[in-house]
């Protein structure tokens, strides 16, 4: 018989459900919430009640798109954190309310962790998936870690941000450009166009496997208020460059720490995943870097890089296969660590 996981994200902005058949994906669906944009922000009250208006109609379309009737379901997989506690609330609620119809079991899922698996997520019998042990860098809005990935329930962080993370650096910086939110898709775009050498940026001396991006944020913003007191069009005339510069100054940092790690430990599989990982530099650089130093790379496919239910899916899946349940009484978790 089949093992058929419905997956359920709704950790922050984007309601998704995915169905994974026997490790294959069948479907994921994705309800991006318009109505931050005009904010600046994700405003996590407003994200409940989004998430509260599509989880019915998105969980019915991953059904429908993937031919699964609900009755034959296996379990329903479920982020538990970490994440926003009212978005997150709406899918544990789903989630137990869906199993007790369906008299099925429930699967709670740390977010990070389906990060990770997102490499795991395949299409078809054939495609590639990372060989235990691997390193993940974990680059997201809300984490900069090093992963050592040794199956898929015991993982070690190696380093991590001892303050903010790419994707914040990557969002703090676009904001003061003027830019909307998020920012780092806008910072890629203009990059593709710009000088990275035109400006120099700091880079942090922290050592061990650790990052740190405050001391970027803060050069670049000393930067344009410099420039700013002769020019007041400055960001308008140099935005290309200086989104061009900023994001060669963050993949340096990656990479640098990233190389460290291969270095330290001999694993010759390299992931990326999280929001970051969806920046062409990023992935040109880790490409480029694992292709010169005869290493396995896993770039994920641009949709499984941001928040999708396929890997919580996938994430899942595996702890199933582990029989590792939930109980009915699990609440959700705003913070946690892989
Ligand atoms: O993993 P994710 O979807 O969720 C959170 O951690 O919240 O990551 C979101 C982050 C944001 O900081 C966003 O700006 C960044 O991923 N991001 C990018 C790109 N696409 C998304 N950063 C740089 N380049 C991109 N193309």
């Amino acid at each position: 018989m089949s093992i058929i996981i419905l997956g359920i994200e709704s950790s922050c902005d984007d309601t998704s459900a995915a169905v994974i058949r026997d490790g294959i994906l069948a479907s994921n669906v994705i309800a991006s919430q318009k109505v931050h944009e005009e904010y600046g922000g994700v405003v996590p009250e407003l994200a409940s009640r989004a998430h509260q208006q599509n989880i019915v109609p998105v969980v019915d379309a991953a059904l429908k798109r993937a031919g699964i009737d609900k009755h034959d379901l296996s379990a329903i997989a479920f982020t538990r954190g970490p994440g926003l506690l009212g978005s997150l609330l709406v899918g544990t609620s789903f989630a137990k309310g869906l199993s007790l119809g369906l008299d099925i079991p429930i699967v709670d899922v740390n977010h990070l962790h389906g990060h990770v698996l997102s490499h795991f997520i395949r299409k078809e019998e054939g495609d590639a998936v990372p060989e235990f042990p691997y390193l993940c860098l974990l680059i997201s809005g809300g984490n900069s870690q090093i992963i050592l990935v040794k199956s898929p329930s015991d993982m070690e962080v190696l380093g991590q941000t001892i303050d903010d993370a790419a994707g914040e650096a990557f969002d703090k910086c676009a904001k003061v450009m003027g830019l909307p939110y998020p920012g780092g898709p806008h910072i890629d775009r203009l990059a593709a166009e710009g000088d990275a050498s035109r400006f120099k940026f700091a880079k942090p001396r922290i050592p061990g496997l650790n990052y740190s991006f405050s001391g970027l944020k803060t050069s670049f913003l000393y930067t344009l208020r410099d420039n700013l007191k002769t020019d007041p069009e400055f960001i308008e005339k140099n935005k290309a460059d200086l989104a061009a510069s900023l994001q060669a100054t963050i993949i340096d940092i990656l990479l640098a720490k990233l190389k460290k790690a291969v270095e330290i430990t001999g694993v010759h599989t390299v992931a990326i995943g999280g929001g970051v990982s969806a920046n062409s530099g990023v992935r040109n650089a880790v490409a480029d870097y694992c292709k010169r130093n005869g290493l396995t790379a896993f770039i994920p496919e641009r949709a499984f890089t941001t928040d999708n239910a396929a890997m919580v899916a996938i994430a899942g899946y595996f702890k199933y296969l582990d029989k590792q349940f939930c109980e009915y009484d699990a609440a959700p978790y705003a913070r946690v660590q892989v």
